[in-house]
């Protein structure tokens, strides 16, 4: 390039640079200004800049003054135009702002978001995120209705189930009182299994109220999970015996975890009995212990003919019994026992879940190891 090449170069460069440093001055000021006026300022910036390079080596003598005439009349002209272009262009984009500023002020009012663009792709984005958010919300709510309702559910069953033995237990009390019991050692025995029962549901109530309000104290030590599934077992034979169900419990030798002991035979101990109560006659329980890479895993499976699908997802919120257990029986408890069972499992930083396979369900505790 010859030297007069280099110096109109350099020229224009200087004088294009001088425009674009007061255009970004100019675009700090506008920093809070509607989108369009930043979009007429870079047309501005284009445009004035080409005219001032011009005008620059017009006057170092490289442009006759007819050819500067024409050239700055062509520059005004299409900066003219493009200026309305870039009002037109700022104006569509600042439309879909203001519709998705709409949409997203509804989202606060009702919780829902229904509103999408067909602006520029970064609005698109907020778009689809803010229906994310609006989905998970309104997840959340579904699901604290339900919780809620179960919560005023348990409140009547436990009403109930306390109501019923309670006046048995009078009923009982006054035929002995008045001598016209006629096997009084029944009824002692009957009175005494009826409180029992009201003692699991009260201690159940109570054991869950400390898990909910965090009062929870676990006196951390090393369990055999062995031990753990023998006791379960143990404490579940008479019942399973009377049903004529077989508990089979197999533990790889020497797995352990850190927990506490009494809350730990409590996880065990639920799964167990609820296990053992929805399996049929001649049934079997398994009780699977192994410890993995960094966990330990407990697999309780039984017969009980599956969970409902939709169901899954409930059967551990607090007082859900089952969708076909609308009215209380002796068979069936206060829906408390998966609720603790969840609670304790979380209290040590493991997680439990249950899914159908066979012709029974599987709850996998896992606990780190
Ligand atoms: N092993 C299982 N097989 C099939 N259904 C189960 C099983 N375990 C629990 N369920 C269902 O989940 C419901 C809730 O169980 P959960 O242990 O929380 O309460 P519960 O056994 O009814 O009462 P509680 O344990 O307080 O005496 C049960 O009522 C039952 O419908
Ligand atoms: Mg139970």
């Amino acid at each position: 390039m010859s030297r007069d090449t280099w110096l109109v170069l350099a020229i224009a460069v200087g004088w294009s640079a001088a425009v674009g440093l007061v255009g970004v001055v100019a675009a700090w000021a506008l920093r809070h200004r509607s989108i369009r006026w930043s979009a007429v300022l870079l047309t501005a910036v284009a445009v004035v800049g080409v005219v001032a390079g011009v005008m620059g080596t017009a006057q170092a003598m490289f442009l006759s003054e007819h050819d500067l005439q024409v050239v700055v009349l062509v520059c005004v002209a299409s900066g003219a135009v493009t200026a309305a272009f870039a009002l037109w262009l700022g104006r569509r984009v600042v439309g879909s702002a203001l519709t998705l500023r709409d949409a997203a002020r509804r989202f606060g009012e009702d919780g829902e978001f229904t509103g999408t663009t067909d602006g520029p792709l970064e609005l698109d984005t907020v778009a689809a995120e803010l229906a994310r958010s609006s989905d998970r919300l309104r997840e959340a709510a579904d699901r604290e209705r339900r919780l809620e309702s179960s919560r005023r559910e348990l409140v009547a069953w436990v009403s109930h189930d306390l109501r019923t033995p309670l006046a048995q237990i009078r009923a009982m009390a006054e035929a002995l009182e008045d001598g016209i019991a006629d096997d009084p050692a029944r009824y002692h025995a009957q009175m005494r299994s009826q409180v029992d029962r009201m003692v699991g549901m009260v201690d159940d109530l109570f054991e869950l109220s400390r898990i909910n309000s965090g009062a929870l104290q676990l006196s951390l030590e090393t369990v055999d999970v062995g031990d753990l599934v023998s006791e379960a077992i143990v404490g579940a034979t008479p019942v399973a015996q009377a049903k004529g169900v077989r508990i089979d419990g197999a533990v790889e030798a020497g797995v352990q975890v850190q927990g506490d002991p009494a809350a730990l035979a409590r996880v065990v101990g639920n799964l167990v009995t609820n296990a053992v109560r929805h399996t049929p006659e001649d049934g079997v329980v398994e009780i699977r212990g192994r410890s993995g890479a960094e966990q330990v895993e407990l697999v309780v499976s039984d017969r009980c003919g599956g969970i409902p699908d939709r169901d899954l997802d409930r059967v551990f919120d607090v007082g859900w019994r089952g969708s076909n257990a609308r009215t209380p029986s002796a068979s069936t408890g206060a829906g408390l026992g998966l609720a603790i069972v969840r609670g304790l499992v979380e209290a040590h930083l493991g997680t439990v879940a249950v899914a159908n396979g066979g012709d029974g369900c599987r709850f996998v505790v896992r606990l780190p190891a």
